[in-house]
């Protein structure tokens, strides 16, 4: 089957079922291109709350569809490939983020959406990589003390930025951003002194310091549309520069390392997608005491990102 035929019979069938398709940037082109919505993290949770089909097809890692079905818990979530996982999130275990909150009953735990929903229940707050920044600095002005994980990048870029921002850190991380350094920034800027760097915040701070912009999936696609610079050396997955050529045919983008390829991401291909859809399998489940507990941390979120 042509990867045509196959578009033809995934939207014939999103039609008959009511079905949408959620993608991460970070998914293969063909699956991004067939997608009806691709955004970050923080978008793709807005999209899922506010859809009325009743399929949602999401395309990305385990946590993701997870916080979709937490938001949507009426609809059938379906993930194309159930072992698409994050080895971040995968770095928090249930038991010890409760050992944490029994221990420190009065901290203000904020979780990074990079966490299971099993993780989630013992967070105040979520937060994603486009609202972490914002979301942190409301919670330092009640001047409590507060944990942030899994991801320690962000929460150590967040204190950088403010002195008034002091963070427990959880020891997770992101290996293929955390992965990057400070030199190979510096020789992919020897390499093309005319491009701007750019960089997610899950990298290393050695390597944010070195960023013209600092964001989000979705935030470095918005800036590098909006920039008047021509060329760009990409700190994050290499999913990424798809959307940015299509959004700017006339720019060149140089991915900073060929690390930055998220196998997990890359699991999901588009025949996983047409089966999924096809046979409505691989449907996420939580149970529902869970399912309580965790929503609230991401509804918190959501109120908080208006
Ligand atoms: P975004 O929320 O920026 O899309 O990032 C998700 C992610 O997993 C980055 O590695
Ligand atoms: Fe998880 Fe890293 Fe992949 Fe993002 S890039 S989904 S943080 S493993």
């Amino acid at each position: 089957m042509t990867t045509q035929e196959m578009y033809e019979q995934i939207n014939k069938w999103k039609k008959e079922k009511n079905a949408i398709i959620l993608a991460h940037y970070y998914q293969r082109p063909e699956i991004q291109d067939i997608a009806d919505y691709v955004g970050d993290s923080l978008a793709l949770s807005q999209m899922a709350s506010k859809t009325d089909a009743d399929i949602i097809v999401f395309c990305g890692v385990h946590f993701m569809a997870e916080t979709a079905k937490l938001l949507s818990p009426q609809k059938k979530v379906l993930l194309p490939v159930m072992e698409a996982g994050c080895v971040m999130a995968n770095m928090m275990r249930e038991e010890d983020i409760k050992k944490y909150r029994e221990e420190h009953p009065d901290t203000i735990i904020l979780m990074y959406v990079n966490s299971t929903a099993r993780c989630k229940q013992y967070a105040d707050v979520c937060v994603t990589s486009s609202n972490g920044l914002k979301i942190i600095d409301h919670y330092a002005k009640l001047g409590k003390p507060m944990l942030y994980g899994p991801d320690r990048n962000l929460g150590k870029y967040a204190m950088q930025k403010s002195k008034d921002i002091k963070l427990d850190l959880w020891p997770g991380f992101c290996g293929i951003h955390n992965g990057r350094t400070k030199e190979e920034v510096l020789k992919a800027k020897a390499e093309h002194p005319n491009a701007e760097f750019i960089a997610h915040p899950e990298c290393k701070l050695e390597v944010l310091e070195e960023a013209a912009f600092v964001g989000s999936t979705k935030g470095l696609i918005e800036y590098v549309t909006k920039s008047e610079c021509k060329e760009f050396i990409v700190g994050t997955e290499c999913g990424v520069i798809h959307e940015m050529e299509k959004r700017c045919p006339d720019k060149k983008f140089y991915l900073l390392s060929n690390m930055f390829n998220c196998f997990e991401m890359k699991l999901t291909h588009l025949e996983d997608l047409y089966n999924c859809l096809r046979d409505e399998t691989n449907e996420i489940e939580i149970p529902e005491d869970i399912a309580v507990r965790a929503r609230k941390c991401v509804d918190k979120m959501l109120e908080l990102s208006k």
